[in-house]
């Protein structure tokens, strides 16, 4: 059993969070107890689920098969937006305890604000109410624009600990980071490899391989790393066990400004995903 390799950042509660975990999305259940009990014992302390992806079983599953006490690992899981509403979060939440076998989260998130249902903020006073309880350590959001986020914090004092957005090279999100940063917001990123395509040549992903064997690395850990040194948190997904063990062997190296400024030239502003505010 390895350690945990990843730095801790410490949130707005005071709580921490491992800064680099492991994403499962498209993960099905029987795939996502392999792959997290093998990101587990190889030195993954977060991994980051959703009621939508149907495989929180899975990660329970993965969870115990690891060996680890249940104290050691954050588990983050999400309430999607159909079921947006305090009533019907709560009753989303208590299925996924359910399905993930404990009997608390360490991180809640809201999935998407969709803005044209109007029901982000009762959501968000359900995982307040959840947060309060112990049962959902910390709380916060996904897929919220800073305006959708000014309105929680006006309406009801609450500021979340976490956002989790798109936020990759092509997409650097610098206004969100910084709106976030000045909120003690963790801004912590979804899809950090474009889903995969960030290395395509069609996207300048060329001149990632150029800086991967200068430092005597691979393009994503040189992505993974631009993540970590811009302070994000980062979640890369993989049920690849070498580029798992990839994807966390990241603290041995530094990009410096001629690296960033060459990684900088990749942004175009293109997502992978809907614009929060389309998504209902
Ligand atoms: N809040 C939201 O709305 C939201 C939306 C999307 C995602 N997320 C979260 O963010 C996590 C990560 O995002 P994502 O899964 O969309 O995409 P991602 O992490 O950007 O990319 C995953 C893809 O990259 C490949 N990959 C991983 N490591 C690699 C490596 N070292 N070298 C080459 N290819 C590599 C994976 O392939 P293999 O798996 O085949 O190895 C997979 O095809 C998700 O799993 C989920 O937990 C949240």
């Amino acid at each position: 059993m390895a350690d945990a390799l990843s730095p801790l950042l410490t949130l707005n509660d005071s709580r921490t969070l491992p800064q680099l975990g492991l994403g499962v999305y498209k993960t099905t259940d029987d795939e996502s107890a392999e792959t997290v009990s093998f990101a587990l014992q190889h030195g993954y302390r977060l991994v980051d689920t959703a009621a939508m992806y149907l495989n929180e079983s899975g990660v329970g599953e993965g969870l115990r098969r690891s060996g680890l006490p249940r104290e050691e690992v954050t588990l983050a899981t999400k309430v999607w937006f159909t079921d947006n509403g305090f009533d019907s979060t709560l009753r989303s939440f208590d299925e996924s305890l359910e399905r993930l076998g404990t009997d608390y989260v360490d991180l809640y998130l809201i999935h998407w604000p969709a803005p044209a249902n109007d029901l982000y903020v009762e959501t968000w006073r359900a995982l307040v109410r959840l947060r309060e309880e112990g049962r959902a350590r910390s709380i916060g959001v996904a897929n919220f624009h800073p305006k959708h986020v000014t309105r929680l914090i006006d309406e009801t004092g609450e500021v979340p600990s976490v956002n989790q957005v798109e936020l990759h090279p092509w997409l650097p999100q610098s206004a969100l980071r910084e709106f976030d940063a000045e909120h003690g917001i963790v801004t912590q990123a979804w899809s950090p490899l474009a889903r995969g395509h960030v290395f395509d040549a069609s996207h300048g992903g060329d001149a990632l391989e150029v800086v991967a064997r200068k430092h005597g690395k691979s393009p994503a850990q040189v992505v993974i790393r631009w993540h970590l040194q811009l302070g994000n948190a980062v979640i890369p997904k993989s049920v690849t066990p070498s580029r798992i063990r990839e994807n966390i062997d990241v603290f041995d190296f530094t990009l410096d400004a001629h690296d960033l400024a060459v990684i900088a030239t990749l942004e175009t502003g293109e997502r992978t995903g809907v614009d929060p505010d389309d998504r209902n």
